[in-house]
């Protein structure tokens, strides 16, 4: 079996070998500065040690595994002019530190060169992983529209909440898992057991975002804290505040997402505030949980020896402990 980060080199060696054309270089710089700023590529490295339960050699995965690689560095891209987010990684997003025109047109660009990759897998599993793919990514763009959606919405249930999240994030990391279940040659029922372990853990590890862009530590999570209180986005947190019963601080809730803009530094302190009243990082650590014990009960039924398991088992656990 492959460690974690015997997959993490395997796909950097990968990523550093992606070829571009020279010209024209605004077009491909972007990718290239997006793809080698540190991200924790967990969904390659899911496609590769997925893979490794039922096969030993893993090379045939790795076409696949960057695809989705490159294709999530591409969501984010797009993700990063639609959330007005500066900073990636530790770093100016692509549309700061070029344009939005190029953001537009170089992620346009790396949806193509992802579908690349995905046409050197294995010739007798490409119609399934093509559909696999296609479905996901679609799956994703519907995410990001009622993502964009909810930002306008004050009504948003929890329930929808939770199946935005399901498509803009957790299907990645289902697919991912499954992706390298095919390539394995694992039975029907296992791949979907993978896919399950990977669509739980993505609800848990979306929720953990929620709450790391308010409570992350700025030095080390890559992105503005607060960012997503400046767009009013309906996070697992801010669903669950304007739930409350309490007429006072829902008022104040409302004043805040209605008239904020102009004291940015405040909005983010005093909604943070009252998320800490509400005790709502607590009640999404919770929920986090739920989906993560969810998930590792998924992987459990996946019908190889538990010893095979483990990496896998303490990735999610890993994952779970992030702060970045
Ligand atoms: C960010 O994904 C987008 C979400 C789904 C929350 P990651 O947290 O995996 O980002 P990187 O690739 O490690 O930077
Ligand atoms: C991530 O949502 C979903 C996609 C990029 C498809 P977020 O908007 O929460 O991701 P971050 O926080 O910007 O990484
Ligand atoms: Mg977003
Ligand atoms: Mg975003
Ligand atoms: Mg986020």
């Amino acid at each position: 079996m492959i460690t974690f980060s015997e997959a993490l080199s395997y796909i950097e060696h990968a990523i550093k070998g992606i070829h571009y054309p020279k010209q024209p270089q605004k077009l491909y710089e972007p990718i290239a500065y997006l793809l080698l700023l540190k991200g924790k590529k967990i969904r390659p490295a899911l496609t590769l040690l997925s893979c490794n339960l039922f096969k030993q050699t893993i090379d045939e995965a790795i076409n696949i595994a960057l695809a989705w690689e490159i294709f999530h560095n591409f969501t984010l891209m797009h993700d990063d002019v639609m959330d007005n987010a500066d900073i990636r990684r530790g770093q100016p997003s692509v549309h700061k530190k070029w344009d939005e025109n190029t953001a537009i047109l170089s992620g346009d660009a790396m949806l193509i060169l992802a579908y690349k990759y995905l046409a050197k897998s294995p010739v007798h599993n490409q119609k399934e992983l093509l559909d696999l793919f296609s479905t996901t990514a679609a799956e994703i763009c519907e995410g990001q529209e009622y993502d964009m959606q909810f930002e306008n919405r004050l009504d948003v249930k929890e329930e929808e909440y939770l199946n935005m999240i399901r498509l803009k994030t957790a299907v990645m990391l289902g697919a991912s898992l499954k992706s390298g279940a095919i390539i394995g040659g694992a039975m029907e029922k296992d791949k979907n057991l993978l896919y399950d372990f990977g669509l739980n853990l993505g609800i848990a590890f979306q929720i953990q975002d929620d709450i790391l862009d308010v409570y992350g530590d700025p030095s080390v999570f890559g992105k503005k804290i607060g960012g997503d209180i400046l767009c009013n986005k309906k996070t697992y947190l801010l669903v669950n505040a304007l739930n409350t019963k309490d007429e006072k601080e829902k008022k104040e809730l409302l004043f805040w997402l209605q008239t904020g803009n102009n004291q940015k530094e405040k909005k983010i302190l005093e909604v943070t505030s009252l998320y800490d009243r509400l005790l709502l990082k607590e009640k999404a650590h919770e929920k986090m949980e739920y989906y993560y014990r969810k998930s590792i009960r998924k992987l459990n039924k996946v019908n190889v020896p538990v010893e095979k398991k483990i990496v896998l088992m303490n990735l999610a656990k890993e994952l779970m402990n992030r702060n970045s």
